[in-house]
């Protein structure tokens, strides 16, 4: 599946941490937009979309959160607990984001601008997608 989970480098003295997100680096896109998601009421589910072509970065900068993630085939679920957990998500991914905690803030790095015509919402859209997909590269 298109996705993974980097540690990321913390940079710390007696005066505390910082965490530095440098476009192509650690951030393995070129950076469009940045967005955050934030004051998730408790048992909300959110996403529940994937993307046509977009690419994502997720960071809980405050907080944590857990993705599942899905790519029509298998089904996983990471859990983003540390501002130094990055979640790398590809094109294709079916995600739904939920178990916010109260002080969650997620931040989202995404290489391309808001475009709702890029966003696949319904879930058997997505299947049929993917389908598709796989009988082209047979
Ligand atoms: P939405 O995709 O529904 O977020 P979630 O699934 O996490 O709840 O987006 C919430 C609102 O924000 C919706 O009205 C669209 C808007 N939005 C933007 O204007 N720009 C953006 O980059 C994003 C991601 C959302």
């Amino acid at each position: 599946m298109d996705y993974s989970l980097i540690k990321l480098k913390e940079h710390g003295d007696k005066k505390g941490l910082l965490i530095s997100l440098e476009e192509n680096r650690n951030i393995p896109f070129e950076i469009k937009r940045v967005f955050y998601i934030y004051g998730t009421l408790d048992g909300v589910t959110r996403g529940k979309h994937a993307h046509k072509s977009l690419k994502q970065f997720a960071i809980c900068t405050s907080g944590k959160c857990k993705f599942l993630l899905d790519d029509g085939i298998k089904k996983e679920i990471v859990e983003l607990a540390s501002p130094d957990d990055g979640l790398y998500i590809g094109n294709l991914i079916w995600r739904e984001m939920f178990d916010f905690s109260s002080d969650c803030v997620l931040l989202v790095f995404a290489n391309e601008y808001y475009d709702t015509e890029e966003y696949i919402k319904s879930y058997d859209e997505f299947k049929r997608i993917i389908l598709k997909k796989e009988q082209l590269a047979v």
